[in-house]
């Protein structure tokens, strides 16, 4: 695909060619994301953060990507500090914002919703999460993090082997993943999920055109102990009519030491998009895994600023000059980054 000037807002815009220049661009990012070099790249440059939906990660990482490019970041978060909460269409606001913005991110509760903010702002549009549909930058990084988690134990994505646990009817991360999953090969994927809040067809469907292996079932014990990834998701309870619905499916499925210990093969990979839902009712990633050299879920979120800064350079093509006038940091920068297990 063509990069520059490009909105991002699904994964379908994407070939496997992209996703491989997009990890390249990711990879050259290192230094710069883990604090070992400065980039002003973007000294000038404006990122316009629309955050309509909470977020911790996708929120600060992308602001935080576009300050280590060299960038600004001017937000707005809620609807209630947003003129949107006085009758503003989406259109007016993204007419606005584009003007005072080179490259917007945003997050918005409703499927559709910044396609809809994209079609009229005059600069690029970065999906931070449109309802349950999409989340392509977090696909994107939990792609990235699989092709590291998997290089270091000598594979690739390729053939790998993957659960998906959870809400997989709601969780956004997991159906932007599948479908990037459907670019690769030979993939065996285990959807497991109450039958209600099982996978949409439509990508089930496009994962088996892709050649995929895809079994869907609700036992996690008697199919997870032969994957090289476990996926957790949290159930994505604000898209529920109410809290008794949601309730009807809270912790269903736990991971924590015990059952890893018992069912899994000591090398599975664990993820999770995050937020993880520690609260006791639900605590579907137990806090006794946290020592585990395969919990990924904390590299998984330190390589969503790789990912992001380079969509950042890849739209506002700079990638060429990324190391132009580059130099050390002046700082205690320490060794906060950790590799993925041997
Ligand atoms: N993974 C993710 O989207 O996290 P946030 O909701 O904190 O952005």
């Amino acid at each position: 695909m063509q990069f520059a000037g490009s909105h991002i807002i699904s994964v379908d815009q994407f070939e496997r060619a992209d996703i491989e220049a997009i990890f390249a661009v990711a990879d050259r990012m290192e230094p710069y994301a883990h604090r070992r070099k400065i980039t002003r790249v973007l000294d000038g440059a404006i990122l316009g953060s629309m955050f309509f939906e909470p977020s911790t990660r996708t929120r600060v990482s992308f602001g935080c990507a576009f300050n280590l490019l060299g960038g600004h970041v001017r937000e707005t978060t809620g609807f209630e500090h947003s003129a949107i909460a006085k009758g503003e269409s989406l259109y007016d606001t993204a007419r606005v914002i584009s003007g005072y913005s080179d490259i917007i991110t945003m997050r918005h509760p409703e499927p559709g919703s910044v396609t809809e903010f994209a079609n009229a702002s005059r600069v690029p549009v970065l999906n931070g999460g449109d309802g349950s549909n999409e989340h392509p930058s977090q696909a994107l990084l939990d792609l990235y993090t699989i092709k590291l988690e998997m290089q270091g134990r000598g594979g690739g994505i390729d053939r790998i082997r993957i659960a998906l646990i959870g809400d997989l009817r709601f969780g956004r991360t997991v159906h932007s993943l599948c479908k990037l999953l459907s670019l690769y090969r030979d993939i065996d994927v285990l959807l497991i999920s109450p039958p209600e809040l099982k996978m949409p067809g439509e990508i089930v469907a496009t994962m088996r055109e892709a050649g995929h292996s895809v079994t869907e079932t609700e036992n996690l014990a008697a199919h997870i102990g032969n994957v090289d990834i476990a996926y957790s998701t949290r159930l994505q309870e604000e898209r529920f009519g109410s809290q008794e619905d949601a309730d009807r499916y809270r912790g269903r499925f736990r991971l924590n030491h015990h059952f890893y210990t018992q069912h899994c093969d000591p090398n599975t990979v664990i993820m999770h998009p995050l937020p993880r839902d520690s609260r006791a009712v639900a605590n579907e990633l137990d806090n006794d895994l946290n020592d585990n050299p395969n919990l990924a879920i904390f590299r998984q979120a330190d390589n969503g600023v790789l990912v992001r800064m380079a969509l950042f350079a890849m739209v506002l093509e700079v990638v060429d000059q990324i190391d132009n006038d580059s130099r050390g940091v002046n700082w205690y920068t320490g060794s906060r980054f950790q590799k993925p297990a041997p």
